[in-house]
């Protein structure tokens, strides 16, 4: 009995994924930055296909033109093509992409010449992640118009902000540096898969004060995200992927203590 009530969940759970589209009018569907923003995924299968320089360079500059905080652009996109990243990590670019940028959250490059800010590392470091990652997505968004798909990486393959003290050391970044993320850039191998579960409208927004969750809400998206989790990754599991994070996350929690708050004062 309990088995079916499993099974039935989890068909419910992915037809409800399936059934999931983006919630824009008609009349606005063929606006052609809108449908960028919509069809673009995670993407983490990719052909063999060469991103041409012209096209790479294009997305690497939409990164250089985002907007940031007081204009102070406090970013460094380290960045890889797959003979670069063999020689520097000694292993493929994940998913076998064609070319890797790491995000770099930069506080040290501004203040050679403009020194500011007292002693604020906690609100300097988020001001820093805060312009780093807009930087990123402007760069998604370029890729995915331009016909190139990519994901972000916190974890896979020690690419983001969870070996962020491995990524330090290897690419000997200065203090008031934090890597954040890989991206991951290639033609996608084969069609984009079926959107995640999102949480609604309803559930992500408020209007004067904050409504308490609907609890039975959220564990319907749980369970969507369990069963999209496993149906998407063949011989990878959701729980699996939690607890890498778990085994990792407290390491990497006192790493970036180290790196934030104890950083050198710079001249
Ligand atoms: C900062 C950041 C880090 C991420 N890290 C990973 C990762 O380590 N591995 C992975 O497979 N996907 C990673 N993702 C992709 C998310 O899993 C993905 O965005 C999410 O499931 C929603 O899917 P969508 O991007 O197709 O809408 C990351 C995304 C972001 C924004």
């Amino acid at each position: 009995m309990n088995e079916r009530v499993g099974v039935a969940k989890t068909i419910r759970s992915l037809v409800r994924i399936l059934r999931s589209k983006p919630q824009i009018p008609a009349s606005l569907a063929d606006q052609a930055m809108l449908k960028v923003i919509l069809r673009r995924r995670s993407i983490r299968s990719f052909s063999s296909q060469p991103i041409p320089d012209d096209v790479f360079g294009a997305i690497l500059e939409a990164g250089r033109l985002a907007p940031s905080t007081i204009n102070l652009q406090s970013w460094t996109f380290a960045v890889f093509d797959s003979g670069l990243w063999q020689q520097t990590f000694g292993r493929p670019i994940p998913f076998h992409g064609n070319r890797a940028v790491i995000v770099i959250s930069d506080t040290y490059r501004y203040r050679q010449v403009f020194n500011e800010f007292p002693d604020c590392p906690l609100t300097e470091y988020t001001i820093g992640v805060m312009n780093a990652s807009l930087a990123a997505m402007n760069m998604n968004l370029a890729a995915e118009a331009l016909g190139v798909s990519s994901v972000m990486l916190s974890e896979t393959g020690r690419s983001g902000i969870l070996d962020a003290k491995y990524l330090k050391e290897t690419l000997h970044l200065p203090e008031g540096t934090v890597p954040l993320m890989t991206m991951v850039f290639g033609y996608a191998r084969g069609a984009y898969p079926p959107m995640p579960p999102k949480l609604s409208m309803q559930q992500i927004t408020m209007a004067g004060r904050y409504q308490p969750p609907d609890r039975a809400a959220l564990q319907s998206w749980l369970e969507q995200m369990i069963v999209g989790y496993n149906a998407s990754h063949p011989g990878a599991s959701f729980q699996g992927q939690v607890s890498i994070y778990r085994s990792k996350i407290n390491q990497a929690e006192n790493d970036l203590k180290e790196m934030i708050f104890r950083r050198e004062k710079q001249p």
